[in-house]
């Protein structure tokens, strides 16, 4: 039997209103990879945050090399070899990449000053490590998010740990950078290292990792090798029934032209056209920087367009703010939830409803009652797991605070909705409560535009495809037509007809 380097047993952790952990309870082994999975809410950020001391328990055990021992504070942890990356990025945008990673640890001098080549030397040695191509002395904040990430990766790696928590390392990394980020993963296994890894991404658990373990409200489910169960036990496991049909596409019967886009151009976006029906969904896709968010930019506001047309139920349009869309029924849901999507301070009810506050209000008074009711259909219909509608939206987890982000596109009840990832970090469970509630208001006539980085989504939701590749449309596809590789080979910049022959 191997022996674990790091137990969690019977953890409990309560905060007001909620039970987080109820008998959690994880092994991690040296020279192996452990999967912590769960459904959003399920306790595994939280576990994890009382493993490294930023919260403390209220019972359970945690023993480490053979000792018990409970950690008072995150700086201690990783003082014993135990470093975590965390969900949310904790980064300062102002200070350098080597300032970011070095921060408050700052390597000195025999004169007690600090030594800037040394800093700078190690943290460029950790950027290489991980294939990130820019210089330790640039500004964190000219990063995109996938490298920040990676910067946050690298300052795990700098602390040399026993064990490294990763939850939900690659929610913003491309493909290419995921690829560095599990060599580097490999390695580590191989130096011996315990690693933590936390992800709904249910093809990367089976690529990278050895053993599993369940939670479930909080509650130990089960522990077993990656080897002995298969995809669909493991949901069943996650979610606690069988779910079929992941994807529940319906036809909504093909309605009069909501949007229609003629020769757009801006940063980013080349001479693109397409139109959208009523009760129609329309996915796309495309590689990271394709174009994608700043066609979406375009159309609600966001971003300058240099010329075109864009057409709302016939009438040209001009937004030039998402304010200006919004109000002429165009509504967009961010990819970057945390950083424009919602209002971390607020409640789930204020987010909820910010931008629908005009349609709940009475002249110049709020409708409190309305705003109540809407709120709560909607925590209900989204299964959001929170104690109350006035509580914190960050202390939601990851996965519910996406939900309540959709539920605030979806209360503006708009002619267009732009779902930008929107299953980005969403359990598979909830995932498919998602699809079915956009279905929903697909059937009432809503037009919707899915940009998505998985392709099984947007082939399993959508009825029609747009590929953009270099900022123009690579491909149009029916879904019936459709497949991975003629979306991929679109994706890179082959052209439709040499695809479809
Ligand atoms: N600081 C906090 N205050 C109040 N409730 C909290 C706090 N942190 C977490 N919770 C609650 O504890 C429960 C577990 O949350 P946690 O973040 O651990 O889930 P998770 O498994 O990481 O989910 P996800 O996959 O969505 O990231 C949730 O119901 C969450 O709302
Ligand atoms: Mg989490």
């Amino acid at each position: 039997m191997k022996q674990p380097i790091l137990k969690l047993n019977k953890i409990e952790k309560s905060f007001p209103g909620v039970k987080a952990l109820d008998g959690a309870s994880v092994n991690v082994y040296p020279a192996k990879v452990m999967a912590l999975l769960g459904e959003n809410g399920a306790g595994k950020s939280t576990l994890m945050k009382v493993l490294t001391g930023i919260y403390q328990m209220d019972s359970g055990a945690i023993e480490y090399q053979g000792k018990t021992v409970s950690f008072t504070d995150p700086r201690h942890s990783q003082l014993s070899g135990i470093s975590i990356i965390h969900q949310e990025l904790n980064l300062l945008p102002e200070l350098t990449i080597a300032e970011n990673i070095f921060l408050g640890r700052e390597k000195t001098n025999l004169f007690g000053g600090i030594n800037w080549p040394k800093m700078y030397q190690e943290a460029d040695a950790l950027l290489k490590r991980l294939n990130v191509k820019h210089s330790a002395r640039e500004r964190l904040g000219n990063l995109s998010l996938g490298e920040q990430q990676m910067v946050e990766i690298a300052k795990a790696l700098s602390f040399k740990s026993q064990v490294i928590i990763m939850d939900e390392p690659t929610d913003a990394l491309t493909d290419t950078e995921t690829e560095s980020l599990f060599n580097v993963i490999k390695e580590l296994r191989q130096e011996g290292c315990g690693v933590v890894y936390i992800s709904h991404r249910l093809k990367e658990i089976f690529e990278i990792c050895d053993d599993i373990t369940v939670l479930r409200d909080g509650k130990f489910i089960a522990e077993t090798p990656v080897s002995n169960i298969d995809e669909e036990s493991l949901i069943e496991m996650m979610v606690g029934r069988r779910l079929d049909e992941l994807y529940p596409r319906i036809d909504a019967g093909k309605g009069k032209c909501s949007l229609a886009v003629k020769n757009l151009n801006a940063d980013g976006v080349k001479d693109v056209c397409f139109s959208l029906n009523q009760g129609e969904i329309l996915g796309v896709c495309g590689l990271m920087g394709a174009g994608r968010t700043e066609l979406m930019k375009v159309i609600y506001g966001a971003l300058k367009r240099h010329s075109g047309e864009i057409l709302l139920e016939g009438k040209k349009i001009n937004p030039s703010s998402p304010k200006q869309a919004l109000d002429a029924g165009i509504a967009y849901i961010s990819e970057d939830r945390k950083g424009d999507g919602l209002v971390l301070g607020l409640s789930v009810k204020e987010n909820m409803s910010l931008c629908s506050l005009v349609s709940l209000s009475k002249g110049l008074q709020l409708n409190h009652k309305e705003e109540s009711a809407s709120v709560a259909k909607f925590i209900q219909s989204f299964n959001v797991k929170t104690p109350t509608q006035d509580q914190i939206i960050g202390n939601l987890s990851g996965g519910n605070q996406q939900k309540v982000a959709i539920a605030k596109g979806l209360m503006t009840d708009p002619k267009v909705l732009i779902l930008d990832e929107p299953t980005r970090g969403v359990d598979v469970g909830a995932k498919k409560e998602i699809y079915q509630l956009i279905n929903q208001f697909k059937a009432k006539g809503m037009s919707i535009i899915l940009v998505s980085s998985e392709m099984p989504e947007v082939l399993g939701m959508s009825d029609r495809i747009l590929v953009m590749h270099e900022g123009r449309i690579s491909g149009e596809f029916n879904t019936v037509d459709a497949n991975q590789e003629k979306l991929m080979a679109c994706a890179v910049g082959r052209n439709h007809n040499e695809v479809t022959q």
